[in-house]
């Protein structure tokens, strides 16, 4: 079985700290995309069983209905399974009535929206248009419609935010009584406002401090940590990102969207231009069974239940702790095991990139 994430790049509004590929809506310019993107999904999907699907963005709601419409006629081509999960991208300011009603009616159970922050003079400094207020709206709205699985992200360590700050936002996040709310800390990526504008991250130890408010708030309000940044009512995690960190296959489509099928993992192009004229693919990675297991380890371990020993035996057939510096990870604290899995040390989460550097192009003769 298969997955799908399909990339619509189009903002009403483009946001001072945000990275990704994404245009100014332009009624022209969808139409065309549109015609791409089926383009681009005929000629490369294959007929399998889809589990899951994303579509996100940019911003999928800041199509029209009649666009959104024509979107829904392309994924019809997908062969979804009986049990999937359908997630779309929303934003509070572009997102109505009839919006939802479509998406219930062309088989959405998912529904993501980006609220970043329930502060007022933070959502204006993060260049979002909209305020608090209409998030609760149609936050509302979305429930009454009969969408039970909502994601909200939420971004913190905002430059000038305060320990006080953030918890009130967790609170005001917590009253929306969401299934799932995914978190990030604030990065100033090139080619957005606040790199222009010199802007500056927090340190890493506020960072740190704020990362564990998170944890200990949501957890002690019924949210699981299930991965690193994202936490869910049991349930309700993610099947579409768990893919990801599961290191199963999935489609990317659409502008600078990227997949692994195959043994294959590849980035679509972030030309607009190239995509219309229908060249997709930009970059092919060809993984060699190293490059797999690495990967296996570097996104498993991403899950805070970590990776299953037995599993990861059945899939590779070698034992996952003769693998790299395991067993030294394992003596050292910096990983742990139970009967069943192998995972990072709860207590040295906030360095989980350093520890998973060591699964990175090292040699290992076992593999
Ligand atoms: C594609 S956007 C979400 C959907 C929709 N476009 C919106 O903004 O409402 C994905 C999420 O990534 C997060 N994000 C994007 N750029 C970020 C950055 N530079 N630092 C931290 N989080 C970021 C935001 O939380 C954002 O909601
Ligand atoms: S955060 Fe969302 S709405 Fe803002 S520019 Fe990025 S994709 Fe568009």
């Amino acid at each position: 079985m298969h997955s799908v994430y399909i990339h619509i790049p189009f903002c009403n509004n483009i946001c001072s700290y945000c990275a990704f590929t994404k245009f100014y809506y332009n009624e022209e310019r969808v139409k065309k995309y549109l015609d791409a993107l089926k383009n681009e999904i005929e000629t490369n999907y294959k007929g399998e069983v889809i589990k899951t699907l994303y579509i996100g963005g940019g911003t999928p709601s800041c199509l029209n209905i009649s666009e959104l419409k024509y979107l829904f006629d392309i994924i019809k081509i997908f062969n979804l399974d009986e049990i999937y999960e359908f997630t779309i991208e929303v934003n509070p300011e572009n997102i109505d009535k009839e919006k939802i009603l479509l998406f219930k009616k062309n088989k959405v159970n998912r529904i993501s929206m980006g609220v970043e922050t329930t502060n007022n003079n933070f959502l204006k400094y993060l260049g979002r248009k909209y305020d608090y207020n209409l998030v609760k709206e149609k936050i509302k709205l979305i429930k009454y419609i009969g969408f039970k699985n909502i994601n909200v992200d939420l971004i913190y360590a905002l430059p000038n935010e305060t320990f006080n700050d953030l918890e009130k936002d967790i609170n005001k996040l917590l009253e929306l009584d969401v299934s799932h709310i995914s978190t990030y800390s604030l990065m100033i990526e090139p080619h957005t406002r606040f790199y222009i504008d010199k802007e500056k991250e927090i340190e890493e130890d506020i960072d740190w401090e704020m990362y564990k408010l998170i944890c200990s708030k949501l957890k002690e309000n019924g949210y699981k940590h299930y991965e690193v940044s994202n936490f869910s009512k049991i349930g309700y995690e993610s099947c579409h990102n768990l893919v990801y960190w599961n290191n199963e296959h999935y489609y990317g489509f659409g502008l600078g969207a990227s997949g692994y099928i195959e043994n294959i993992r590849y980035t679509n192009t972030t030309s607009m231009k190239q995509y219309l004229e229908h060249n997709y693919k930009e970059e092919l990675e060809y993984l060699s069974n190293k490059d797999i297991i690495s990967y296996e380890l570097i996104l498993g371990f991403r899950k805070i239940e970590g990776i299953n020993k037995q599993d990861f035996y059945n899939k590779y057939n070698i034992d996952i702790k003769s693998l790299y510096n395991i067993k030294e990870l394992l003596e050292n604290g910096n990983l742990k095991e139970n009967s069943s899995h192998i995972f990072i040390n709860y207590d040295k989460i906030y360095i989980e990139n350093q520890i998973l550097m060591n699964f990175v192009g090292e040699e290992n003769e076992k593999v």
